[in-house]
C-alpha cells in the first residue's frame, strides 16, 4: 500500500499543531505502521516524546539537510502513516515541501476569528498546492472548543471566509492533551484520563483516515 502522508499545518503558533499531530499519529499507530516526522525547528515534538518514562508510541524523526517531496516519500516508504508536524511559518521550505508530499492537510484553528484571520493565506497556499497534487484534501479542524461555546456571527463567517471545509469532528479543550506531553505519551495511554480524548481523536480518524 503507498505511504500516506497527513500534514499539520498552520502558520499560527499554538493553534495545537503539534498536538493533533502526536495524538493522531498515535491513534494511526494502533492501526498501521506509523511515523511522526519533526518539521519543526524548535522540535517540540521530538522534545514531548522524550519526555518522562513512558516510551511514545510512535518513532519521531527529524530530517537533515535539504529536502524535497519525493525525498520525504522515498526515506518514509516503509511507513504506511506519515504524520508532519509542521513549524509555525508557511514560507520556510519545511512547510512548502510538507504541502507538496501531503494527500491530507489537517488545519487545527481555535476557534476565535482572531486566530483564523491570522491563517488567511493558508487557502493560498493549498490551492497552490493542488496544482501540483490535484487529489490533495483540505480541512480545519477546530481545537480547543468548550462544550458550552456557540459560534458567534463572526466566527461563523470567518470560518465561510476561509473557504475550506470544516472537520465534523472537533477537538475540546481537555487537560489531558497538556499532561499527554508533559508526561511524553499520548492520550491514548492515559486510560481512563485519557479516554474523552481519545475520542476526539479517534473521531478525526474515522472522518478523515479510515475510508
Ligand atoms: N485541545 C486542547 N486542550 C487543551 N490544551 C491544548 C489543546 N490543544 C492544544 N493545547 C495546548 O495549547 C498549547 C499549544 O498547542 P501546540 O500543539 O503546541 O500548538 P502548535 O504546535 O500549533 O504551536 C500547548 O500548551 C498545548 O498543550
Ligand atoms: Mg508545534
Amino acid at each position: 500500500m503507498a505511504t500516506h502522508v497527513t500534514a499539520v499545518i498552520n502558520q499560527k503558533g499554538g493553534a495545537g499543531k503539534t498536538t493533533l499531530a502526536m495524538n493522531l499519529a498515535a491513534g494511526l499507530a494502533t492501526r498501521f505502521n506509523t511515523v511522526l516526522v519533526d518539521l519543526d525547528p524548535q522540535g517540540s515534538a521530538l522534545q514531548w516524546a522524550s519526555q518522562g518514562t513512558t516510551p511514545f508510541p510512535v518513532p519521531v524523526k527529524q530530517i537533515q539537510g535539504k529536502w524535497d517531496a519525493e525525498g520525504l516519500r522515498q526515506s518514509f516508504r516503509a511507513f504506511r502513516h506519515v504524520v508532519l508536524d509542521c513549524p509555525p511559518s508557511l514560507e520556510s521550505h519545511a512547510s512548502i515541501q510538507a504541502l507538496r508530499a501531503c494527500d491530507l492537510a489537517l488545519i487545527p484553528v481555535l476557534p476565535s476569528p482572531v486566530d483564523l484571520w491570522a491563517s488567511l493565506r493558508l487557502p493560498q497556499e493549498i490551492d497552490e498546492a493542488r496544482r501540483l497534487r490535484p487529489q490533495l484534501k483540505a480541512y480545519l479542524v477546530l481545537n480547543q472548543m468548550e462544550p458550552q461555546s456557540a459560534f458567534s456571527a463572526a466566527m461563523t463567517e470567518a470560518l465561510a471566509d476561509f473557504g475550506l471545509p470544516v472537520l465534523k469532528s472537533r477537538i475540546r479543550r481537555r487537560a489531558a492533551f497538556r499532561n499527554a506531553a508533559l508526561d511524553g505519551v499520548s492520550v491514548y495511554q492515559m486510560g481512563g484520563r485519557g479516554s474523552p480524548a481519545m475520542a476526539d481523536i479517534e473521531a478525526i480518524i474515522k472522518e478523515v483516515l479510515t475510508k
